[in-house]
């Protein structure tokens, strides 16, 4: 990180330096992208709920799975599957219109966001995010890369993009 960096989030408050202040971490200019980039191919849904198990299995608390790719590609499946992997119970449907829908009764609390229908950051702080983004539980969301400016540096990013027949290609 830089000595002085250009703060280009909309959070409440900012910082010059990166660290972090009160809830708000900060997506600053001037963060290297990685280049160690990983692929995963999978052929089939059965294989995109193994990639799921083992997301969950490797998950930790305040963790953030930011997914990013189109209609259909299968990020709720995905998320499904990661529930499934934290050992919760509940049935879990897509929040599409009410943007986050939390699941207790895991390993850990599962916060899953669907952010197309948000209008930009103020509707996320309207919602409270940084009481899931920052608190105990595995934070999923669907369209993250609408909501760049809030995403912490450290969230796993996972691009989704078809391949032949049922197949998906991840890159993270
Ligand atoms: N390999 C696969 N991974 C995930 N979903 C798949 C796969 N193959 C077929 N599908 C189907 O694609 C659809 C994905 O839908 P969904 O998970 O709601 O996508 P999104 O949330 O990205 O819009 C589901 O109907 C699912 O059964
Ligand atoms: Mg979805």
């Amino acid at each position: 990180m830089g000595s002085l960096t250009l703060c280009v989030c909309y959070a409440k408050m900012c910082l010059i330096g990166g660290r972090r202040h009160g809830y708000a971490r900060h997506y600053l200019g001037g963060v290297k992208p990685p280049t160690d980039m990983n692929k995963r191919i999978v052929k089939n849904e059965e294989e995109t709920r193994e990639f799921g198990l083992e997301l969950a299995a490797a998950a930790s608390a305040g963790q953030i799975i930011a997914l990013t790719g189109g209609l259909g590609t299968g990020k709720t499946t995905l998320t499904k599957a990661i529930g499934e992997g934290l050992g919760i119970k509940a049935m879990i449907t897509s929040p599409t219109y009410t943007i986050i829908h939390e699941y207790q009764g895991g390993r850990l609390p599962l916060y899953h966001f669907d952010v197309y229908r948000i209008d930009g950051a103020d509707d996320m702080y309207e919602l409270g995010f940084e009481e899931y983004f920052y608190g105990g539980g595995l934070t999923v969301v669907e369209w993250a890369d609408r909501i760049p400016e809030l995403l912490p540096p450290d969230a796993l990013r996972i691009k989704i993009d078809f391949m032949a027949d049922a197949g998906r290609i991840y890159t993270y």
